[in-house]
């Protein structure tokens, strides 16, 4: 059995982009390895490495099981869990912590990226960003992780993982397996309705640009029909001259599996008001089941709980046998 293992932020809005870029691939990835068992974890210790809203957190904690399962994953066979569910992430995480050299973690791109956003980040940057990376190393080795499928930004955080497993196994005697990483295949990029030249993204506070998960169909519509285009009148795939008309295609393309050059042949000349028409049809009929389920998930949150909750015991089930090999190769006291 070859287990792959990834971890979601539950940070900002879901939208389309996360959807068909991040979950469809997700499905993919899991569906081309025979024999697989997935372990997918809500990380949520993650996100509050900056600062979050506990409401809005709880809540996006929630709709991120809720859209993770009305995509189809079968939470019976694979495992989903919030990361804050299985103890076992933060206690090895400290114990990665203690073995990682500084130096590693300063080299850490993300961290430099993070901390150089954020002004006078000594007093208002918590020490969790910096120690980001060794929780992240335990999400992985706890479970004997073989693949490790992340966006290329991601990579450097696998390698150090490996690299914590080396030192760890090189000190205490062979205890964690070294994952590889796997780039996620390229994928449907989706760009902002209203700045179609920068990416859809969870965090933008113009919320004019984004189709989310939680939107009606008429706040779909209403949002593909004011997408910026431009002032010809012809609908062609040119993501240089054609932005805006281009993502559309590329939307309307990915929720009807029809090839982008097909649709602009069909819609060449018809005017953008009918071909923005079609889109938000065309997304609204794909979108609405899966909103549906992901409504009832939302519905019934003891539910939901319990479905996370034992996929949490499933994982703290094998997760927790690693610790106690880890502390008990450490030296320190914890039992059964
Ligand atoms: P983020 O929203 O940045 O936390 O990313 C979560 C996942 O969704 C990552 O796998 C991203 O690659 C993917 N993703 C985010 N935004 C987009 C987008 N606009 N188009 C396609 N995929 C996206
Ligand atoms: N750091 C990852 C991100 O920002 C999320 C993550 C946390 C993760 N733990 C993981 C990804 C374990 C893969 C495996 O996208």
């Amino acid at each position: 059995m070859t287990k792959i293992l990834t971890g979601l932020q539950p940070s900002g809005t879901l939208h389309i982009g996360n959807y068909l870029g991040s979950i469809l691939n997700w499905h993919d990835t899991v569906n081309e390895v025979p024999n697989a068992q997935a372990f997918l974890t809500i990380v949520d210790l993650h996100a509050i490495t900056i600062k979050q809203n506990p409401d809005a957190l709880r809540q996006q904690i929630y709709e991120l099981a809720a859209v993770l399962l009305a995509s189809g994953v079968d939470y019976k066979r694979h495992v989903v869990f919030p990361q804050s569910a299985n103890p076992d992430h933060t206690y090895a995480g400290w114990l990665y912590t203690c073995i990682t050299p500084m130096g590693w973690l300063d080299r850490m791109t993300q961290f430099k990226e993070k901390k150089q956003k954020t002004t006078e980040y000594k007093e208002s940057v918590g020490a969790g960003l910096y120690a980001y990376p060794t929780l992240m190393a335990a999400d992985i080795l706890l479970y004997d992780a073989d693949l490790v499928p992340v966006g290329i930004d991601q990579k450097q955080h696998v390698e150090l993982t490996c690299d914590i497993a080396n030192r760890f196994n090189s000190l205490y005697g062979e205890t964690f397996r070294i994952p590889e990483f796997k780039t996620n295949k390229e994928t449907t990029k989706i760009f902002d309705l209203q700045h179609p030249e920068k990416k859809m993204s969870k965090s933008d506070q113009d919320d004019a640009g984004r189709i989310s998960l939680t939107d009606s169909s008429d706040q779909i519509r209403k949002k593909i029909m004011r997408a910026v285009t431009d002032d010809e009148n012809e609908v062609r795939f040119d993501s240089e001259k054609k932005p805006g008309i281009s993502n559309l295609l590329v939307i309307m393309a990915a929720v009807t599996g029809r090839k982008k050059e097909d649709i602009a042949t069909e819609f060449r000349t018809a005017g953008y008001g009918a071909f923005k028409g079609a889109v938000a049809e065309a997304v609204i009929t794909y979108l609405s089941p899966v909103q549906q389920k992901m409504r009832d998930y939302l519905d019934d949150i003891p539910q939901l709980q319990q479905i996370l909750d034992e996929g949490a015991a499933r994982a703290h089930s094998i997760s927790h046998p690693k610790v106690l090999e880890a502390v008990t190769k450490m030296g320190l006291y914890l039992h059964g």
